[in-house]
């Protein structure tokens, strides 16, 4: 049986070795990710736009959340699993954000959750760490606050807005975070950060200086064409690989040519015969 990525094995690697971690949203991509040794698995809200169909993270829901969760931890026997609680399960009051974060855990079989924000968000990372639930912090670009923020744009870019953000890195390292997702930051920014906080940062889009790189696995693969986003690194492109083979499929039916002898079942002859008399006879 494969040992188990912990909380604490993560936190400890700060210095050491880089983190990887990638979205999952079922069964089969959480086996082949936890099979390649990826660190951590986040069943990320963007489920909501690369899965489900959405526009932007906003609309997807707790028991959607669950059900997609439930799917990935079925399949990780070594990553360690991170729920993203999503919009409006946390921003309401402590209490709201440590019954959702709990539900992912206990309904869920999720190790730790991620949850959008700075100080605005402490008294809810305070009071789920103190119910005894790993928590990951997200700064920078946080998409659930997209109407605020006017769109999918890299943020901290001016020296007043950097700073706040390095505060606000430092609240949540002291509020009990384990690690820290950086998104779309300018590269220097995140590294301050990481040489000033002692908890891992895993940066998409925040430059080579984080302990550690997410990226959302159908950009990796190729499997979501709506946008990529600048800090993308495609490495296959599975969408035209699935085109081919399903324009493949419905060429070889017209022609005839699937399914062939291989692929089909056969009946002794004898009782063959006994069938086609029967059925000429009624
Ligand atoms: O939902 C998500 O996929 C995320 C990653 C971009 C970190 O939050």
């Amino acid at each position: 049986m494969e040992k188990k990525i912990t909380v604490p094995e993560i936190r400890q690697s700060k210095n050491k070795r880089k983190l990887t971690m990638l979205t999952a949203y079922d069964y089969p991509t959480a086996l082949s990710v936890d099979r390649c040794g990826i660190d951590m698995i986040l069943v990320g809200d963007s489920l909501a736009m690369v899965v489900l169909g959405h526009e932007d993270t906003l609309s997807v829901t707790m028991e959607e959340m669950l059900h997609h969760t439930r799917a990935v931890t079925r399949a990780a026997k070594r990553a360690l699993v991170i729920g993203d609680m999503p919009f409006m399960s946390y921003q309401v009051s402590a209490e709201q954000a440590v019954r959702n974060a709990g539900r992912f855990l206990k309904e869920a079989g999720a190790k730790a959750v991620k949850l959008e924000g700075g100080t605005s968000v402490l008294p809810q990372i305070k009071a789920i760490v103190n119910a005894g639930i790993p928590v990951q912090g997200h700064l920078g670009l946080t998409p659930q606050s997209i109407a605020q923020l006017g769109g999918f744009k890299v943020q901290a870019k001016t020296a007043k807005t950097a700073q706040k953000l390095i505060e606000d890195a430092k609240a949540l390292e002291d509020a009990g975070c384990f690690s820290l997702v950086l998104e779309a930051i300018p590269a220097e920014i995140a590294r301050l950060i990481t040489e000033n906080v002692t908890i891992p940062t895993i940066g998409i889009g925040a430059g080579p200086y984080c302990d550690g790189q997410v990226l959302v696995f159908h950009d990796l693969v190729g499997l979501f064409d709506r946008f990529t986003p600048k800090f993308v690194k495609q490495y296959v492109n599975l969408n035209a690989e699935i085109e081919k083979a399903l324009k493949h499929f419905k060429q070889e039916v017209e022609q005839s040519i699937f399914p062939g002898k291989e692929h089909s079942f056969t009946i002794n002859e004898q009782e063959l015969e006994i069938v086609k008399k029967q059925s000429s006879s009624t």
